[in-house]
């Protein structure tokens, strides 16, 4: 993959109307989910970024029509739930943690082998996460020696519910299990540590699949199935973030968000802004497809650091980078704790986030679950962003206060999740020039 590096322009404000891109977690369900639906799932706001177009890639490779009439469409043909068939070849899931770990847990329920490969930094992260759970309900499934990918599946093998409590508060293990659930003899129930997003209970429910909901458990009984519905996919809450920390800081900001997914289980990075001081209103609430959405008002306001409540960290778990770069603009010192979770994202996104902080100026100090970050002034600097997507966005919009131009890395992979990022942050006021070599 050739090298692409931006370079922004200190300075700017952002203002006007943007609409961000598609909900990540809610394009590859809905691929997911339509694809073992009974008749045809039309799905409106489709992320065309390169995480859910593997998920898409890898359903079409099982044999599912789907068709992409303009930009954001989908017509999935559903195939039921036992209609999936056997791919010529591994999936390749790129960088894609969501597609792996979903799949997963879905494919441990197929009559057919697969195997799942992906990027260089997919291939280093845990997996074992799932295949623990997994094999307990009666999988098998393949791992290298320490725990990661390629995965190979077996199939043909009968599952039986689990009632399983999870050691981490992640929503691609939860989804995992329920996936794997509804292959499954029996009952199959995961309990959370605490609220992780539930698209898939929603999604599920909302193709008619009973399942039951109580506080932080949820249960499936295996052998009922989908009906295909029309999913309109909200802009997502994670990109709307970089906006909103960027007309945050920038002075003279003044930005609407439109159409953002607000599903309480994500909405964390709007309450710790407006516990930093932030003018964020949420305006104009309504539902789209099963999920909440509404417009977000984001005025500059003057930022102050805070204890960040550890019940908020899954809430906001991908929104820490640009979290940290708020806390950086901020009056005093911001502390997050609880976010160990952090080290096993597309990045160890508290060690790389905490040395492209120092590098630029900043009193940062990372430890083991979290970071420490006194408000500052950013320098003029060279990040290097480690192919991390959200890292790479989190240190653009740095540069609306910075005194110099600061230049990111390895930038190609933010097409995973916000294809467009560099001519919408233009487009709003910021100053991003996008260099290939
Ligand atoms: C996701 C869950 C989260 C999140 C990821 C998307 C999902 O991961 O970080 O970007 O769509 O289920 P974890 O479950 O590992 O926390």
């Amino acid at each position: 993959m050739p090298d692409l590096r931006y370079k922004v322009t200190p300075g700017g404000q952002l203002t006007g109307h943007v609409r961000v891109p598609g909900d990540k977690s809610i394009s590859h369900r809905s691929v997911m989910l339509g694809s073992l639906a009974a008749g045809v799932t039309e799905v409106a706001g489709f992320l065309e970024g390169e995480d859910s177009l593997a998920t898409l890639a890898a359903f079409q490779a099982m044999g599912v029509p789907i068709a992409r009439p303009e930009p954001g469409s989908l017509v999935i043909q559903g195939v039921g739930l036992r209609g999936l068939t056997v791919p010529g070849q591994p999936l390749d899931l790129g960088n894609s943690g969501t597609s792996m770990r979903l799949l997963t847990g879905l494919l441990a329920g197929q009559s057919f082998d697969t195997t799942l490969t992906g990027d260089a930094s997919l291939s280093a992260r845990p997996m074992q996460r799932v295949v623990d759970p997994l094999t307990r309900m009666g999988a098998r499934i393949d791992t290298t020696a320490t725990g990661t990918a390629p995965l190979v599946i077996h199939g043909g093998r009968e599952l039986q519910g689990i009632d399983y409590v999870m050691p981490m508060a992640s929503a691609q293990v939860k989804s995992s299990i329920l996936l794997a659930g509804l292959y499954a003899h029996g009952r199959t129930c995961v309990t959370e540590p605490a609220p992780t997003r539930d698209h898939t209970e929603r999604m599920l429910a909302g193709m008619g699949y009973p399942l039951q909901r109580e506080g932080r458990r949820v249960c499936i009984d295996g052998g009922h199935s989908l009906q295909a519905i029309h999913i309109d996919v909200p802009a997502d809450i994670s990109s709307a973030a970089f906006f909103l920390v960027g007309a945050s800081i920038a002075a003279g900001s003044d930005l609407l968000l439109e159409h953002v997914g607000i599903n309480p289980t994500r909405t964390g990075v709007i309450e710790i802004l407006q516990r930093m001081g932030a003018a964020i209103q949420v305006t104009n609430p309504r539902e789209a497809g099963g999920e909440p959405v509404a417009d977000l008002h984001v005025r500059a306001a003057p930022l102050h650091g805070i204890e960040i409540p550890s019940e908020l960290v899954p809430l906001a778990i991908d929104e820490f980078p640009v979290l940290f770069v708020a806390a950086a603009c901020a009056r005093g010192r911001t502390v997050l704790t609880g976010a160990e979770e952090l080290r096993v994202k597309e990045s160890d996104r508290i060690q790389v986030m905490a040395d492209g902080l120092v590098k630029l100026g900043i009193d940062a100090t990372a430890t083991p679950d979290g970071m420490i970050i006194e408000g500052g002034t950013f320098n003029a600097g060279c990040i290097d962003s480690h192919g991390d997507h959200r890292i790479a966005m989190a240190f653009s919009m740095a540069a609306l206060r910075a005194e110099g131009v600061i230049e990111i890395l390895d930038c190609a992979n933010v097409n995973t999740s916000f294809p467009g990022y560099a001519d919408l942050a233009t487009a709003a006021g910021m100053g991003i020039e996008v260099v290939r070599s």
